[in-house]
């Protein structure tokens, strides 16, 4: 569904990324682990068009790397930011709205009672200041908020940073649920342990380079791995 070749991001003198490829398939999560500063978040701004890159981005078949962002989110991918960033003064169903890609007012309903079944919790909110939830639930929102544009392949940035065990727990069924509906989900996380639970596939990541890669499952039974990145 999405094919990275050769991305590579540079901030002036910094380069953050270099010589990244991969792809990912419908109904696959795959993760890019790696410490703070690896280059996780450079690589979804990169695909997104958030900040320069070179390289080749192609989604369901277009190419997207000469695209602006706004082409690119219609192209069908999606970004839930690192630090959720909803919009705190706004209700749940406004933050909805603002994700929404398309026309007609039908459709954009349509779209938005499908995350309040996806999201019951926020159906049960919707009238709610974003900024007045938990952490948890503005985190659920920022992934309603991307899906909402009704992508082929959501990008989830650092989505359990700072959350609980349970709310992790619920991101792990989330994403079993996103694969079942056959969108191809690209995980950034420092988090090891839950990505490589929650993933199919998984690439490592030091300083902006791939360094691994692999099944998860294989991944999180390797000495190397358990110690380098699961503290074991
Ligand atoms: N806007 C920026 N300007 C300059 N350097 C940046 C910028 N954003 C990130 N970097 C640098 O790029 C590298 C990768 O950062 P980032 O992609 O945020 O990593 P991660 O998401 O894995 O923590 C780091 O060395 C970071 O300091
Ligand atoms: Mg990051």
């Amino acid at each position: 569904m999405m094919t990275i070749e050769q991305l590579s991001v540079r901030y002036g003198p910094v380069t953050a990324v270099e010589d990244v490829s991969f792809s990912v398939k419908s109904g696959e999560v795959l993760a890019l682990i790696g410490a703070n500063g690896a280059g996780k978040s450079s690589i979804l701004k990169g695909i997104l068009g958030l900040v320069s890159a070179s390289g080749a981005i192609s989604v369901a078949g277009a190419q997207l790397e000469a695209m602006p962002s706004n082409a690119r989110v219609a192209a069908g991918v999606a970004l839930s930011p690192e630090g959720r960033h909803v919009f705190p003064q706004m209700t749940v169903t406004e933050n909805l709205e603002l994700g929404y890609v398309g026309h007609g007012m039908n459709d954009m309903e349509d779209a938005i009672a499908d995350m309040f079944a996806l999201f019951p919790r926020l159906k049960e909110r919707h009238q709610q200041q974003a900024g007045s939830m938990s952490g948890g639930e503005q985190q659920m929102l920022a992934i309603a908020r991307a899906l909402m544009s009704k992508p082929k392949v959501v990008m989830l940035d650092e989505p359990t940073l700072g959350l609980a065990p349970i709310i992790v727990e619920q991101l792990i069924d989330l994403l079993a649920t996103l694969k079942r509906r056959g969108l191809a989900v690209l995980l950034a996380e420092q988090n090891a342990e839950m990505a490589l639970q929650a993933s199919d596939n998984v690439r490592v990541l030091d300083m902006g380079r791939i360094i691994r890669g692999g099944q998860s499952r294989d991944l999180a039974a390797d000495p190397g791995i358990r110690a380098s990145y699961l503290g074991m």
